[in-house]
């Protein structure tokens, strides 16, 4: 299968290469297009350059969406009239850093940053929140583990997002646990009880229960 994945920076280029490595077709797409091209080649026949965000979603049945929350916005408003009847998943942290390089959260404590993201969404796009748990080298060496598998986290309300979502979960290389619905997104992100645990299926299914 095919999926688009829109943002080819640190994030989104380990996400690339470890659903080629499973055996998805990604079709990439960067600000500038460099990235892109530099991460296909790097990938090789399973990568294909997109002529942009818009051409990334052409024939995929998915769309990674591994972009900063500040320009989430704006990129899914581009694509709009492309994303009826796709799952999105979205990784990004709702993060943004001032000119000093503090770092503070874009939403008010307590908001729901895969339900203002949802709001973003045209009808019949299917959101799932998953992606975005591990920081990438983390991600990179967790994948694939062996005996057992660690565990990536989504959200979702959409129980055929979650489906979908599953499946890239495991084509990367890890056990999908979901956390709950959208509104979950929260343990999921940066400060959140779920973000930055490798741990396997019996002790993440024991986690979900313990919030
Ligand atoms: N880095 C991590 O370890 C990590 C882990 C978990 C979650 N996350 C979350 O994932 C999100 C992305 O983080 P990151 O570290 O991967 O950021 P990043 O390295 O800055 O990459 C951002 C990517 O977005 C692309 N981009 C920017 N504007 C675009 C536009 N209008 N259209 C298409 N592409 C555009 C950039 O293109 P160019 O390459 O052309 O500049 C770049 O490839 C953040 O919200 C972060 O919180 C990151």
């Amino acid at each position: 299968m095919t999926t688009a994945i829109i943002g080819t920076g640190r994030i989104g280029s380990v996400i690339a290469r470890q659903l080629a490595s499973g055996g998805e077709t990604v079709r990439l797409s960067s600000a500038d297009r460099e990235s892109a091209r530099a991460l296909a080649a790097q990938i090789g026949p399973a990568a294909v350059v997109a002529a942009g965000n818009h051409d990334a979603l052409q024939g995929a049945d998915a769309v990674v969406l591994a972009l900063r929350f500040a320009v989430l916005k704006s990129v899914i408003t581009e694509i709009a009239d492309r994303l009826a009847g796709k799952l999105v998943v979205v990784p990004s942290n709702p993060l943004g850093m001032d000119a000093q390089g503090n770092i503070s959260r874009l939403l008010p404590e307590g908001q729901s940053s895969g339900k203002v993201i949802a709001g973003w969404l045209p009808a019949g796009a299917r959101l799932a929140m998953a992606f975005g748990t591990l920081p990438a080298d983390v991600f990179e060496a967790a994948s694939n583990r062996s005996p057992e598998p660690a565990v990536l986290f989504y959200a979702t309300d959409d129980d055929r997002a979650g489906e979908e979502v599953e499946r890239l979960i495991r084509t990367a290389g890890f056990e999908p646990v979901k956390a709950g619905g959208i509104e979950q997104s929260s343990r999921l992100e940066v400060g959140g009880d779920l973000h930055e645990l490798v741990v396997g299926p019996a002790q993440a299914r024991s986690l979900i229960g313990g919030a």
